[in-house]
């Protein structure tokens, strides 16, 4: 079994959470609960960026200190995440004392290592971006993807030797093919390490909430590097106290970062760099998401389109949430968000595949067999499961999320064709018990495993088709050997519940 790390970008918390935080960090948990169900030992890490201009200016604007106004944000998001009910096993603020530790540890290890001078830099920097700005990268002189003219900027500033690292980085993505996913992400990421890598500011003077350089307090980190080194921090490195945490997970097992394409850059080409300078193996993959718009049109405050998160959960469910996102988009590329979808996808998918085939089962048996079906042969959909099981793994390896779910409602469409074909009632009405039984057996046996293979996705509705299905205990994880058709065994009762996805009327 392996050791999987899984991190999620840290957010900045100069405003609540967007769709865009909660799809990603959904993305995180999802992967994070099928590793685990797999019987893998997963560290799932997301967290907080709190430094940097762009936070100390909104917070001076809200009459707060950088450090009132982050606190008060963090709660939004440590809420968000309980409401969709995020499994992370630890949450890091770059505002922890133990960060601030990390970062200047790291810091002195890239100075030792000769990639740090200082030197005067004398360029545009875009706030939205936190990033510093060539002209070829601006669209009308502005920052396409914050739609503002960058500010100039003139200050002494900590250098590292990026472009030290230029061959490394080559080399590295020769070697690696899986470092940065989608495909497409990985050949634009070569073609932009094509273009050469430049220097690049490490500190700042002209603002002051950030990291302290170490022996040079004028400076701060600039919040790119301090940001990046959250996922060493988040890990333990260099806390002796936590090294074996580090060792088996950054240093023995697989670290998958997620993030979208905004900030691939950041993360496939400067922390791979930042890393080698200072002696830390590399991460095994960035896999980069796609950016959502609504109704064609790119979401923003000023536009008035945001998508409300919390507002989603509370009309749909977390299940419905965690479902809907996953289900409508491939993995990896943008997606256009649109109500209507929404409910349509929570209607056919949700309502009536899969809660009317519980609900239509379980009814079933209880009325025509006092809910206690007991356990035959089956081999109707053995061959299927087996199949259906072995693509749940590779889709869900492979970040093919909407895949993995087509996958599934398939045979759900299979189980409902089962019914209409088989004909419980009819059976009952003829008094065939044993093949009623049979029928109710392999019937509810098939919703067990639907419920298993959606549970990454979404962890209530599974426990509750456990419930229904009167098993027990919904298990941790699952072996192979678990994953045979057949498997239910005595005792368990029907104890038919409540709609799992109650039907929406057009709003
Ligand atoms: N603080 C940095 C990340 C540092 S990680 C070491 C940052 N924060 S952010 O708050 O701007 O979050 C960016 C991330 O939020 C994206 O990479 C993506 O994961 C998510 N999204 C933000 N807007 C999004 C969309 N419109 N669509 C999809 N995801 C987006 O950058």
């Amino acid at each position: 079994m392996a050791n999987i790390y899984i991190t999620t970008p840290i957010y900045y918390t100069n405003d609540v959470p967007h769709i865009g935080h909660a799809y990603t960090t959904v993305a995180a948990d999802v992967l994070a609960r099928f590793y685990r169900f797999r019987g893998d030992t997963v560290f799932f890490l997301t967290g907080s960026d709190e430094h940097g201009q762009k936070i100390a200016r909104k917070a001076e604007e809200m009459g707060k200190t950088p450090k009132e106004y982050v606190d008060s944000l963090v709660v939004v998001f440590k809420d968000l995440w309980e409401k969709l009910g995020i499994s992370n096993d630890h949450f890091i603020r770059t505002t922890d004392e133990i960060h601030y530790a990390t970062c200047q540890a790291f810091f002195t290890k890239v100075l030792a290592k000769g990639d740090i001078y200082k030197s005067r830099y004398a360029g545009l920097y875009c706030t939205g971006c936190e990033s510093f700005k060539d002209e070829s990268e601006l669209v009308e002189g502005k920052c396409p993807d914050h739609n503002k003219a960058p500010e100039w900027m003139e200050e002494e500033d900590y250098f590292f030797k990026w472009s030290n690292y230029q061959q490394a980085l080559e080399q590295l993505f020769q070697d690696k093919p899986l470092f940065v996913l989608p495909k497409s992400r990985f050949n634009e990421t070569v073609s932009f390490l094509g273009q050469g890598i430049k220097d690049i500011p490490i500190s700042r003077t002209l603002i002051s909430w950030g990291i302290p350089v170490p022996d040079d307090p004028d400076h701060v980190l600039y919040v790119w590097f301090d940001a990046l080194i959250n996922y060493l921090t988040g890990i333990g490195w260099n806390q002796p106290e936590l090294s074996q945490r580090y060792q088996t997970f950054w240093e023995e097992g697989k670290v998958i970062h997620l993030m979208a394409k905004d900030i691939l850059s950041k993360h496939a080409l400067l922390w791979p760099a930042m890393l080698l300078s200072a002696g830390v193996p590399l991460p095994t993959t960035c896999f980069s998401h796609g950016y959502f718009t609504k109704d064609g049109m790119k979401i923003s405050k000023s536009i008035g389109n945001v998508i409300d998160p919390f507002a989603l959960v509370e009309s749909y469910g977390v299940d419905a949430f965690r479902y809907f996102f996953f289900r409508e988009f491939t993995f990896g590329e943008d997606g256009d968000y649109r109500e209507e979808r929404f409910e349509s996808r929570y209607n056919s998918d949700l309502a009536n595949d899969l809660g009317n085939l519980v609900s239509r089962v379980t009814v079933m048996a209880q009325k025509f067999l006092d809910g206690r079906v007991e356990q035959v042969e089956s081999q109707k959909f053995a061959p299927v499961i087996e199949a259906l099981w072995k693509t749940w793994d590779e889709d869900l390896q492979n970040f093919r999320f909407k895949e993995c779910l087509e996958h599934i409602w398939k045979f759900i469409t299979e189980l409902n064709v089962c019914v209409d074909v088989e004909k419980p009632w009819a059976l009952a009405k003829e008094n065939k018990r044993d093949h009623l039984n049979e029928v109710l057996y392999t019937l509810i046996e098939g919703i067990r495993h639907i419920a298993l293979m959606i549970s990454p996705f979404m962890p209530d509705a599974s426990k509750t088709i456990y419930s229904a299905l009167g098993i027990e205990t919904f298990p941790q994880s699952i072996s192979m050997e678990e994953r045979v058709f057949g498997g239910l065994q005595q005792p368990f009762t029907i104890k038919v519940q409540g709609s799992l996805f109650p039907k929406k009327e057009k709003t």
